[in-house]
């Protein structure tokens, strides 16, 4: 298989799973795979504003699905990841973190500022924690498809009550940090359901 027809076939397979096998474990390394597409995954600024759960307690994935409104992958699922948004002093423009984030790209003092006073201004401008958020999505995007790649699936939980699922993880709102999505993994129990989607000439345009 070509590296084009191997995505492809990612691309195929991946769909979001409603029932997984009971009993099929995802090994150590394959869950490992899962989390560095994540941590590789691109951000706006480079500020990787996540923080990734690996939610091993059944007590705690019971919690978790009653404030999912019952959805039972999350009770289901071999493993499941909480994806957190940064919030609050992780995204302030002179805070420990942010700093810390340009900091390493090494830049001149002035470039340095210069990009820190880009970021201040855009951030003042933005909702930040949906813009937080959505970074997260993206991670969550690149997890799902790793995970497809090797025959892992998977599926993007956002139909969540918030605070109960920032409880059930025993998040406090000083913490900063606000649930973005829900994603378990596991071994489908049933077969793959048609796809819907737009066609492409639905949905691109050309500006010339
Ligand atoms: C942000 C987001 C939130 C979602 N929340 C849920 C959810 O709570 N429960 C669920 O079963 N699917 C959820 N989905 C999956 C979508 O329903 C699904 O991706 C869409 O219907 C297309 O189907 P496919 O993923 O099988 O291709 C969510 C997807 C996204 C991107």
């Amino acid at each position: 298989m070509t590296p084009r027809e191997a995505f492809t076939q990612a691309l195929a397979v991946r769909h979001s799973c409603k029932s997984f096998e009971a009993d099929h474990e995802i090994l150590p390394d394959d869950l490992r795979y899962i989390l560095e597409a994540g941590r590789l995954a691109p951000s706006s600024f480079g500020l990787e504003p996540w923080q990734f759960i690996v939610v091993k307690s059944p007590s705690k994935r019971q919690e978790l699905m009653a404030a999912c409104y019952g959805q039972r992958q999350i009770g289901e699922c071999a493993e499941l990841v909480a994806i957190l948004a940064k919030t609050g002093k992780f995204l302030d423009a002179d805070g420990a973190y942010v700093s810390d984030m340009f900091a390493r790209w090494g830049l001149p003092q002035e470039a340095y500022t210069a990009v820190k006073n880009m970021y201040r201004n855009y951030i003042a401008a933005t909702n930040a924690k949906e813009w937080s958020i959505a970074q997260c999505h993206i991670a969550a995007a690149n997890m799902m498809n790793a995970a497809a790649a090797i025959g892992i699936d998977s599926c993007a939980i956002g139909g969540f009550h918030p605070q109960l699922v920032e409880n059930a993880l025993e998040i406090n709102t000083d913490d900063d940090y606000t649930i973005a999505m829900l994603l378990p993994f596991g071994y489908r129990s049933k077969g793959q359901p048609a796809r819907h989607r737009l066609l492409l000439d639905d949905i691109v345009t050309y500006l010339h």
